[in-house]
C-alpha cells in the first residue's frame, strides 16, 4: 500500500472515529431527519431558554415567530433560513414554527404546569414528496430539548389568557408573510391569530424590551457556539486563501466568487453568511457591491467581503488582493495605512474597552494618513473615504445583536476599516478607484485578542507572494 494511500484510509478512520465521539457527546445520531452530529445540542437552547427566562419581566411571556418563506418567483421559493432568534432559543430550523417562554410556570390544559412550549407544523405526504422529511413531534423534542411540542392544527395552539400576563414580550412581527389558501396551520394564519388575540386594548405588548434581553444573551457566546463559529471562519479562512491562489488578470469576479464559495461548501457550509462581496478596480468602492459580473485586469485590486456560515454561524473575512500578484504604488500606501488602522484597531479589542475604541483608532489613523497625503481636507472630508464603522458583533448574524456597552470576555467582533476613493472624488486622480478593507473576526478574551481569522495573510509581502508563487506556478504548467 503506498504510504499516501495508507494515510488516507488512517484518516478516514480517524474522521469516523471523531463524528461517532462527537455524535456520543451531543447526544446526537444521525435520522433521516437530520445527518449532522455537530449541531447545538438541545441542552444548548434548553440552557438559553432558562437565561432567557431569568431576565424576563414578572408575569410575562415572550414569543418568537420562524421565518417566513419567502417566494422567489411563481411556485419557486428562496431556499429557507430559519429566523437566528428562533433557532438560538430551540434549535429548530423548519419554517412555520413559534416558541413560547413562560416567565412563571403556566397552567396548561392536561392539568400540568409548563414554562415553555414550541409549536410546530403537523407534517404531510404531500410536501413530504416534494421538499423531504419534515419534523414530528419527536425529533422537535431531540432537537429543542423542550418536552411540550403540539402541532400547529391544534386550534387552540396559540389562544392564550393573554390579558392576565402583565407583558406580552415578542420581536418585530414577521412582515409579507404569503398566505397559502390550501393551508390553514401556517404562520399566515398563526400570526393572525396571535394579532387579534393580543389586539384588546387589555393586552399589553412591548416589541422593544425582548430585543435587548436578547441581544444581551447573543452577544456573549458560549463554548459550543465559539466552536461552530470557529469552524465557519477557519472554512472561509481556507477559501479564501484559495481565491488569493486562484485569482489572475483575465478571470471575472464571479470566477473568483466561484472558487471561494466552493471552498465553503465542499467543507461543509450550508449557506453563506451573506451574499458574496467580489469587487475589483471601480467596484472595490462599492462598500456591499453584489453584481460580481467584471472582468478583472492586471493593476486592479479585488476586494473579496466573504464568509461562510456553518450550522447558523457565519464567518466575515476581507481581504484586498492585487490582481496582478503586485500592489501598484497608490495601493500600496493606502493598503498599509488600512493595515496599521485594522492592527491598532485589534489591539483596542479588550475587554473593559468601549465598543467604540476599536473604531476610533483605526480613524484616527487614517484620519492623520489622508491628510498628509493631501487626499482629505478634514475629518468630514475622511468620512467621504472611510464612511463606515470598524466593528460589529459577529454570531448567527453577520451583524449580530449586542448592547454596545464595554466589550466583554465571549464576544466577538469585526474589525474592518477602510479606505475606498471612486473616480471623480475630490482628489489627485492616482488615488482614483482605489477600494481597500481589512477584516478579521476577533474573540474577545480575559487577555488579549484572539484573532479568529488570524491564519489569513494581510501583509503585502505576504499577498503579493502568495498571487504570484500561484500565477508562475500556473504558468509553468
Ligand atoms: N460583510 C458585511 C460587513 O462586513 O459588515
Ligand atoms: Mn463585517
Ligand atoms: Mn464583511
Amino acid at each position: 500500500m503506498k504510504s499516501s494511500c495508507r494515510f488516507s484510509v488512517i484518516l478516514t478512520f480517524l474522521l469516523g472515529l471523531t463524528n461517532l465521539l462527537s455524535a456520543f457527546v451531543y447526544g446526537q445520531l444521525v435520522t433521516p431527519y437530520q445527518y449532522d452530529v455537530d449541531l447545538l445540542p438541545a441542552s444548548f437552547h434548553r440552557q438559553r431558554r432558562d437565561s432567557l427566562r431569568a431576565q424576563l419581566p414578572d408575569s410575562s411571556i415572550a414569543i418568537f415567530f420562524s421565518n417566513p418563506i419567502r417566494n422567489r418567483s411563481n411556485d419557486v421559493d428562496y431556499v429557507y433560513h430559519q429566523d437566528p432568534n428562533l433557532y438560538y432559543f430551540s434549535g429548530f430550523r423548519d419554517p412555520n414554527a413559534i416558541l413560547v417562554i413562560f416567565k412563571e410556570p403556566f397552567l396548561w390544559y392536561s392539568g400540568s404546569k409548563v414554562t415553555e412550549f414550541l409549536i410546530i407544523q403537523p407534517p404531510n405526504v404531500k410536501d413530504e414528496l416534494w421538499t423531504g422529511r419534515m419534523a414530528t413531534i419527536e425529533d422537535a423534542e431531540k432537537v429543542s430539548g423542550c418536552t411540550t411540542i403540539i402541532y400547529s392544527s391544534d386550534s387552540s395552539c396559540l389562544n392564550l389568557p393573554y390579558a392576565t400576563f402583565k407583558k406580552v414580550l415578542h420581536l418585530r412581527l414577521p412582515q409579507g408573510v404569503a398566505n397559502n389558501k390550501n393551508d390553514h396551520h401556517e404562520l399566515f394564519d398563526l400570526l393572525e391569530q396571535f394579532k387579534s388575540f393580543t389586539a384588546p386594548d387589555s393586552v399589553k405588548t412591548d416589541d422593544y424590551l425582548l430585543q435587548k434581553i436578547v441581544a444581551r444573551l447573543r452577544q456573549l457566546k458560549s463554548p459550543e457556539e465559539l466552536q461552530l463559529l470557529t469552524k465557519s471562519i477557519e472554512m472561509s479562512v481556507a477559501a479564501h486563501l484559495e481565491m488569493m491562489q486562484a485569482v489572475r488578470p483575465g478571470m471575472t469576479e464571479y470566477e473568483v466568487e466561484a472558487v471561494g464559495e466552493f471552498g465553503f461548501y465542499r467543507r461543509g457550509a450550508e449557506d453563506v453568511g451573506y451574499p458574496s462581496i467580489c469587487g475589483s478596480n471601480e467596484n472595490s468602492c462599492t462598500l456591499h457591491y453584489q453584481k460580481n459580473r467584471k472582468t478583472l485586469h492586471a493593476g486592479d485590486l479585488l476586494l473579496l467581503d466573504m464568509g461562510a456560515e456553518y450550522h447558523g454561524y457565519s464567518a466575515d473575512i476581507t481581504r484586498t488582493l492585487p490582481v496582478s500578484g503586485t500592489f501598484t504604488v497608490q495601493q500600496r500606501t493606502l493598503y498599509e495605512i488600512v493595515l496599521k488602522a485594522q492592527e491598532a484597531g485589534i489591539r483596542d479589542c479588550i475587554a473593559g474597552n468601549e465598543f467604540k475604541n476599536p473604531h476610533k483608532s483605526a480613524f484616527r489613523i487614517i484620519s492623520e494618513a489622508l491628510l498628509k497625503l493631501g487626499i482629505a481636507s478634514d475629518e468630514d472630508d475622511v468620512r467621504r473615504y472611510f464612511p463606515h464603522g470598524t466593528s460589529h458583533y459577529l454570531g448567527l448574524d453577520v451583524h449580530d445583536p449586542g448592547d454596545y456597552q464595554p466589550l466583554q470576555p465571549g464576544q466577538v467582533i469585526t474589525v474592518e476599516p477602510g479606505i475606498y476613493i471612486p473616480a471623480g472624488s475630490p482628489c489627485d486622480p492616482k488615488w482614483w478607484n482605489i477600494g481597500i478593507r481589512i477584516e478579521d473576526d476577533v474573540l474577545i478574551t480575559d487577555n488579549l485578542p484572539v484573532v479568529l481569522s488570524g491564519n489569513l495573510p494581510k501583509k503585502t509581502s505576504e499577498i503579493e507572494k502568495i498571487i504570484q508563487d500561484a500565477q508562475q506556478n500556473s504558468r509553468g504548467k
